[in-house]
């Protein structure tokens, strides 16, 4: 049964939303630089979908190659890496910045201690695969803690990048007090979710994210795409969109919508409720990734603040009279042919674990989810929403 949900976010402040955060004249999209694989991602114009949304024109942020990975979530895990390591290390980030550099110093730096350094996270999905591979590429070790749900391809994808997965007796939230568990001196939490004295390291993988955006606004200053009139982004914890409000949130600015899992929708929730809630669980969308019960509580008040509060959005995509064009921010279709013709791209659908063994597999009972960071829009009601092939986190 498809469920349908509009929320508006009556907290609304873009004015009040902090710009992306640097690290003094250092900024994360240096470091990314010099990480080997870095290059810009596309952000192509969809005709098809612009058309079945009856808007101008669409562009997506296809984020299916970034760094070696299938996500955006690489921008995060490296730079907050970067930045554990930098106070593990007792130096400025200037003068870890830098991949080449920081791994010199790094081997020296453990083999004087003599004793192994591990990186450590909870994932339920791209993050965890991320540090597991900044760990590779550093040669340190890392411990990556997944939920009881995690289906098999994706702890051996993590596995495959050299890390110690442990399955953890319950979902995302256990996973994370499970990685709080081990932190000690010599194994490092890059956590990209935030709880009660740890706030520091996601407040960076936020930051990191920031390099996509400066990516976004490039394009559009080349001309390669429009100032957009909305953007879409989906929601997990949180900490992504808080990079998203931060690069684009201002008066005036464009419409921000979240897009989060029926089953899924903690920011929602929060939103509704006016303060940052804990769901219940499990957590049951067909996309692992945004399976959350709690929002990161340093990328809530980004959240909360982001979006126009009124007039509302509209129920549906804008009229095709409004001339008006959209930039989906990141989606986890894959540009190309598995994406159906005439897909809606703001429109995604949630399926329990279970139908998902096979990544070719469809979406059986679609539930839109859509949530937003100030503002929430549902998609149409009348029709079923077109499928779209949801790629892993
Ligand atoms: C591709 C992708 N998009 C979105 C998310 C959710 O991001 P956040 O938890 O920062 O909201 C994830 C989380 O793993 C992801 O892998």
């Amino acid at each position: 049964m498809t469920t349908r949900r509009l929320v508006t976010n009556p907290f609304a402040a873009p004015e009040a939303v902090a710009p992306p955060a640097d690290a003094g004249a250092v900024v994360p999209r240096a470091f990314h630089q010099s990480l080997p694989g870095y290059a810009p991602t596309p952000l192509p114009p969809l005709p098809a979908a612009a058309e079945a949304l009856g808007v101008r024109a669409v562009w997506l942020k296809d984020e299916s190659e970034r760094i070696g990975t299938p996500s955006f979530k690489i921008l995060g895990a490296s730079w907050a890496t970067c930045r554990v390591l930098a106070d593990w290390l007792g130096v400025e980030i200037a003068e870890v910045a830098d991949f080449a550099l920081l791994r010199a110093k790094l081997t020296a730096a453990v083999e004087q201690t003599g004793r192994p350094l591990a990186l450590a996270a909870a994932t339920d999905g791209n993050h965890g695969r991320a540090v597991a591979i900044m760990a590779r590429l550093l040669g340190l070790s890392a411990r990556i803690f997944v939920p009881a749900d995690m289906v098999a391809e994706r702890i051996a994808a993590i596995e495959s990048e050299g890390a110690a997965v442990e399955v953890v007796d319950g979902g995302y939230d256990d996973a994370i007090r499970r990685s709080a568990e081990v932190a000690g001196p010599d194994v490092l939490v890059v956590s990209d979710t935030s709880w009660e004295g740890y706030t520091e390291p996601p407040a960076w993988v936020i930051d990191g994210y920031s390099t996509m955006m400066a990516e976004v606004h490039e394009a559009i200053a080349a001309g390669e795409a429009d100032e957009p009139t909305v953007i879409a982004a989906q929601i997990g914890v949180g900490a992504f969109a808080a990079a998203v409000v931060r690069g684009f949130a201002r008066p005036q600015g464009p419409r921000l919508i979240g897009v989060e899992p029926t089953l899924a929708d903690c920011v929602t929730v929060s939103i509704e409720r006016g303060e940052l809630t804990e769901i219940p669980g499990p957590q049951t969308s067909i996309m692992a990734g945004l399976n959350c019960g709690t929002p990161s509580q340093i990328a809530w008040p980004d959240m909360q603040q982001a979006s126009t509060p009124s007039p509302p959005p509209p129920t549906t995509m804008p009229a095709r009279r409004c001339g008006c064009s959209l930039v989906m921010v990141w989606s986890p279709v894959r540009v190309g042919r598995p994406v159906p013709p005439g897909c809606s791209l703001i429109v995604t659908h949630s399926v329990s674990p279970a139908t998902m063994s096979s990544s070719s597999s469809r979406p059986k009972a679609p539930l839109i989810r859509r949530r937003m960071r100030r503002s929430c829009v549902q998609a149409p009601t009348t029709t079923p929403p077109p499928r779209v092939r949801l790629r892993g986190r």
